[in-house]
């Protein structure tokens, strides 16, 4: 069945697509995918999911349609709200909510990609106004690195564009600087922290240069989109060899890959300075931005190839 791929609509005009998705909402219906819009604020107010999605006509088939939604990060509260009232208009979202938290926050998936990606600690926070509290907790919790610089965010996203005041520890065992980045990372995300604080060890990646306002390195960094454990579309900004390179080092990580619990998500490898190439997080791929240079004809264009090829209808009509 052709897969529906779900954008937000206007707030101003709810008959058109927001315009941060008006390039992806064009490209998906280019490449042969139906698209459909939901109005987020009533979601996202907690009024009604059924307004929502309202505006969308129900697929006429027996069996709920495929759908995708493409956009802003939801909680996996609002997620599965929107994956039930979906339901009720004859769609189904690829992601269950438990596929869309499993790959959302870091802990729930780190077990498929421990080794592979930097030793994290994390513990959740019920009041992050508590920031004493979460400092104390958080020099404990980073005892096991030593000396060692760290890195910190929540459960699903980082300040990195704040990295010397917000994100980056040199020392974890410096523990005036643990607590007041912890502190300035809790003031920062404010009502957008999700459930905790995660602590990461610092690997050195293969640097490309500093960002000029934040001091955030900018390094060799490839977000990989996966479909049903198939790499559906790896993002690309170095030259044709390199890209070549890295597609031999993909296949080793085809077993991990295979093992997470989402049926289209997100792998974001880096670089290390010392060769291998380490998985930095994973994350549900309806939510997980095109990284710049990304042109979304290429990559809808991908998504409807390969959903083609693996959706074939039972009766092969
Ligand atoms: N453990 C780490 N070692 C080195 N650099 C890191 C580490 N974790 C994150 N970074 C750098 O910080 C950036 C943001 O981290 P990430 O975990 O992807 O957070 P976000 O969810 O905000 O994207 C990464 O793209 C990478 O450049
Ligand atoms: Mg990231």
């Amino acid at each position: 069945m052709t897969l529906t791929v779900l954008f937000a609509a206007s707030p101003l005009n709810l008959k058109e697509v927001d315009d941060s998705y008006a390039d992806e909402y064009r490209c998906a219906q280019a490449a042969g995918l139906f698209v459909g819009l939901i109005d987020l604020d009533p979601l996202l107010l907690g009024a009604s999911p059924q307004q929502a999605v309202k505006r969308l006509s129900r697929p006429d088939s027996c069996e709920p349609g495929p759908a995708l939604y493409r956009g802003w990060m939801l909680r996996p509260g609002d997620y599965t709200r929107l994956y039930e009232a979906l339901l009720t208009r004859n769609l189904r979202l690829i992601n269950s909510p438990q596929h869309y938290m499993h790959t959302h926050y870091l802990p729930e998936s780190y077990p498929k990609i421990e080794g592979v990606t930097p030793e994290s600690v994390w513990f959740p926070v019920r009041d992050r106004t508590a920031v004493e509290e979460a400092g104390s907790r958080a020099v404990e919790a980073v005892r096991r690195f030593g000396d060692r610089p760290i890195i910190v965010k929540d459960y699903v996203k980082s300040r990195k564009h704040e990295w010397t005041e917000a994100c980056y520890i040199p020392d974890a065992s410096d523990q005036g600087r643990v607590r007041q980045t912890v502190r300035r990372l809790l003031e920062l995300q404010g009502a957008e922290f999700s459930e905790g604080l995660v602590f990461r060890a610092f690997e050195e990646l293969e640097a490309l240069s500093l960002h000029p306002q934040s001091g955030m390195p900018l390094s060799r960094e490839i977000r990989v989109f996966v479909l049903d454990g198939e790499p559906v579309f790896v993002s690309t900004y170095w030259e044709a060899g390199e890209d070549a390179a890295f597609n031999e080092r993909l296949g080793e990580f085809e077993e991990i890959i295979r093992s997470v619990e989402s049926r289209f998500f997100t792998i974001d490898f880096a670089k290390t300075k010392k060769g291998p190439w380490i998985v930095l997080e994973l994350g549900d791929g309806q939510v997980a931005g095109l990284p710049d240079d990304t042109p979304p004809a290429l990559f809808y264009g991908k998504l409807k190839q390969q959903w083609d090829s693996t959706d074939q209808p039972i009766d092969g009509s």
